[in-house]
C-alpha cells in the first residue's frame, strides 16, 4: 500500500502539487489522469524519491520514506520498476542484453538462470523472436515491450509507467496497456500509470484519479468517473 498524505510541491513560486491524499492499494492498477501539465509526471517522481514533497508525506507498505536519503532510496527503487518515456533502452545492447542488464547489476544470478529468466519474461511481452535485435531496429510498440520486460524482470512489486501510449498509434497503444494490464496481473504487481489516454485508462484501470492543475478533483472507478456531474470531469473523459 502506498499512501500519500498532503503533498505540495512548488518550483519557485510555481504552485504544482496541492495537497495531494491518495491511496494505491496492493495489486491495484491505478490511472493518474490529467491534461498535460497537470501534475502527473512530478506526482509519480515523489513515488519513486526523485523529488522531496515540500509538504506531506509518502508511505510504502507501512514505512515513512518522505524524507530516506538517497542511498535508501536507492535500496528502494530496486523493489520498483519502472517505464518512462524518457528511461529508454540502451541502444548498444539487444533487447535480451537491455532484459539481462537488471539482472546482472543486482543479483548474483549465473548466466544460464538468467537466460533462462529473460527468455521468460521476453515470452511474457511477445519478444522472444526480437531477442537479438537492437533498439534501432524495433517499432516504437516493441520498444515499450522490451522496457516493460527489463522493468519487471527483477520482480518488482510495484511498476510505475509514465504516459505508457505516448507517441504510439491507437493500436499499439491498446496492445501496450493491455500488456501492462496482464503483466501487472501476472506478476500481482501494485501498478501506477499517468496517462491522458482516457480511453485505454479506462480499458485497464482499476480505479483512476484525475489531476487538474495540480489538486486531485475526482478518485474512483470508471463508473464512478462516468457519474461525475463535475463539468471539467465531463468534458475530459467524453
Ligand atoms: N524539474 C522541474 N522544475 C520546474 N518545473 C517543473 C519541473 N518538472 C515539472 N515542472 C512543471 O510542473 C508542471 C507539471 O509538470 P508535469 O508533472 O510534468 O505535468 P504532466 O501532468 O504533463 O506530467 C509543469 O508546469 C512543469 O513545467
Ligand atoms: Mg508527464
Amino acid at each position: 500500500m502506498i499512501k500519500v498524505r498532503g503533498l505540495s510541491k512548488s518550483f519557485g513560486d510555481h504552485v504544482v502539487l496541492k495537497d495531494v491524499n491518495v491511496e494505491i492499494k496492493d495489486g491495484e492498477i491505478l490511472a493518474i489522469l490529467g491534461e498535460s501539465g497537470a501534475g502527473k509526471s512530478v506526482f509519480l517522481q515523489h513515488l519513486i524519491g526523485l523529488f522531496r514533497p515540500d509538504q506531506g508525506t509518502v508511505e510504502i507498505d507501512g514505512r515513512d520514506v518522505t524524507h530516506l536519503s538517497e542511498r535508501s532510496w536507492l535500496e528502494l527503487r530496486k523493489n520498483m520498476g519502472y517505464l518512462f518515456q524518457q528511461g529508454a533502452l540502451y541502444d548498444f545492447m539487444t533487447v535480451f542484453e537491455n532484459v539481462a542488464f537488471p539482472l546482472q547489476e543486482h543479483t548474483s544470478l549465473q548466466a544460464r538462470e538468467i537466460k533462462v529468466k529473460v527468455d521468460e519474461i521476453l515470452e511474457m511481452v511477445g519478444l522472444q523472436e526480437a531477442a537479438r535485435k537492437y533498439p534501432a531496429e524495433l517499432s516504437g510498440g516493441m520498444k515499450k515491450r522490451a522496457a516493460l520486460a527489463r522493468a519487471v524482470v527483477l520482480g518488482s512489486k510495484i511498476i510505475f509507467c509514465d504516459e505508457p501510449t505516448s507517441g504510439l498509434d491507437p493500436m499499439r497503444s491498446r496492445d501496450i496497456s493491455d500488456l501492462i494490464q496482464r503483466t501487472s496481473r501476472r506478476l500481482k504487481c501494485t501498478t501506477v500509470i499517468t496517462s491522458h489516454d482516457v480511453p485505454n485508462s479506462f480499458r485497464i484501470a482499476d480505479r483512476l484519479v484525475v489531476f487538474r492543475e495540480g489538486v486531485i478533483i475526482a478518485v474512483g472507478t470508471q463508473q464512478e468517473l462516468l457519474a461525475s456531474s463535475d463539468q471539467f470531469i465531463k468534458e475530459f473523459i467524453k
